[in-house]
């Protein structure tokens, strides 16, 4: 049975990826699950996995080299799918030191445990060992409005956020492992996910929570700055496809073929919501584009994000296959229908965060 240690599990990205591959290889895998769970990590995320005989959950930092050692030395890992990572801009530009810590020597810790359990006298790797790396499309940094101009896996970094630039480092740690030890490894580079169990901070998440609550709706800048959307699920797939099908050292950029303005993704959100509530239902009159609240601008805004996902289609046949009209449906509805899961993620510190970031803008 394939083993596979998957960092950051508890997160949005990484708990939708569990799923997914439980749903596809059910007994045939077995999923360790790596988290220190930071305020984004969340074990609710992964109740219907819990009782699992083929799953457990690790708490443990990716920083602790002991912690991570560890677990390589007492199971026989096949797999690393990495995704821990501090994952929002905006912190980012708040407090930077820790996107350092964790996404940069995080993953070297990573590298090393892996290298270190993989790796046979001869300096080559046991056969079907394999590491990916979750990245994502800001390390590219940002494109002009021109629709022809995308992002190709040989697009020349320029990540410009303090997360941007930890994230890239990351990418650059793992090249430098291919290129000098031949360490089997791939890395993925992403546009923006949404999707079920993404932490109410993100634009989606955020504008769904404070519209049912009848909160401004901050929109940065003008509005217009364009996002790639996909949906999480096809995120996943991805992920499997370029570990069961992809060519090892190679990068794939995976992207939802979807550009949206900001704006149009809050006028979105805020036209499904209405039609999913009752008529009855009081917030219903609460929502409106009144709510929408233009605030100073994010510092550093890469103005467009979008990627050319020809590679990954043409080498491994991987396409999105959610459009976003379904997807964003499928999503709102999700929260909408679990509104508990939204109040224990957001009480606590995270409003605290809240205050702190959108109060003086
Ligand atoms: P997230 O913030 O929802 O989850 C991150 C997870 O990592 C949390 O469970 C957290 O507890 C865990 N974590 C953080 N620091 C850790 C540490 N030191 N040790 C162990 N665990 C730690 O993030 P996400 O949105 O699910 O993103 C997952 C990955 O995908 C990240 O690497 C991110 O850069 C990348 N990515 C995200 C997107 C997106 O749209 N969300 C797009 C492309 C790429
Ligand atoms: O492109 C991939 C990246 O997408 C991932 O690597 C990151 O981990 C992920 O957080 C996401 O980064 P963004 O900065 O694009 O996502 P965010 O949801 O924070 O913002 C999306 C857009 O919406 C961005 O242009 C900023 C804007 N925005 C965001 C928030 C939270 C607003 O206008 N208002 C808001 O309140």
């Amino acid at each position: 049975m394939r083993t596979y240690l998957v960092t950051g599990g508890a997160g949005f990205i990484g708990s939708n990826y569990i799923h997914y591959m439980f749903k596809k290889y059910d007994n045939e895998i077995r999923i360790i699950n790596v988290d220190v769970l930071t305020y984004a990590g969340n074990l609710e995320n992964l109740k219907d996995v819990e009782g699992r005989d083929n799953y457990t959950f690790i708490r443990a930092d990716i920083c602790d080299r002991d912690a991570i050692n560890k677990i390589f030395e007492e199971n026989d890992i096949d797999r690393v799918v990495h995704f821990a990572a501090e994952s929002h801009v905006d912190r980012s530009i708040v407090n930077p030191e820790v996107f350092v810590q964790t996404n940069v020597l995080g993953t070297a810790t990573m590298l090393n445990a892996a290298k270190k359990a993989w790796e046979l006298p001869d300096g080559t790797f046991k056969e079907g060992k394999k590491f990916l790396h979750v990245s994502t499309d800001e390390v590219y940094g940002s494109l002009p409005e021109d629709p022809n101009a995308y992002f190709y896996e040989d697009t020349p970094y320029d990540p410009h956020s303090p997360y941007s630039a930890s994230k890239a480092s990351s990418d650059m740690l793992v090249k430098a492992y291919m290129d000098t030890y031949k360490f089997p490894a791939n890395i993925t580079n992403c546009s923006n996910n949404y999707g079920p169990y993404q932490f109410p901070e993100k634009l989606i998440p955020l504008h769904i929570n404070n519209a049912l609550a009848g909160r401004d709706l901050p929109v940065y800048g003008d509005g217009k700055n364009v996002r790639d959307w996909l949906f999480v699920e096809d995120h996943a797939k991805a992920i499997d496809m370029v570990q069961e099908k992809g060519k090892l050292f190679e990068t794939y950029n995976i992207g939802g073929h979807n550009e949206k303005q900001n704006i149009e993704i809050v006028k979105t959100i805020i036209d499904v919501l209405r039609e999913e509530l009752d008529d009855s239902d009081p917030r219903k009159a609460r929502i409106s584009y009144d709510l929408i609240k233009y605030v100073s601008d994010r510092k550093g805004h890469d103005r467009r994000y979008a990627i050319a996902p020809d590679k990954i289609k043409r080498d491994l046949g991987w396409e999105p296959e959610t459009m976003f009209k379904e997807g964003i449906r499928k999503t709102i509805k999700w929260y909408f229908e679990n509104q508990e899961w939204l109040q224990h993620v957001t009480s606590g510190d995270y409003e605290k965060y809240y205050e702190s970031m959108y109060s003086n803008r």
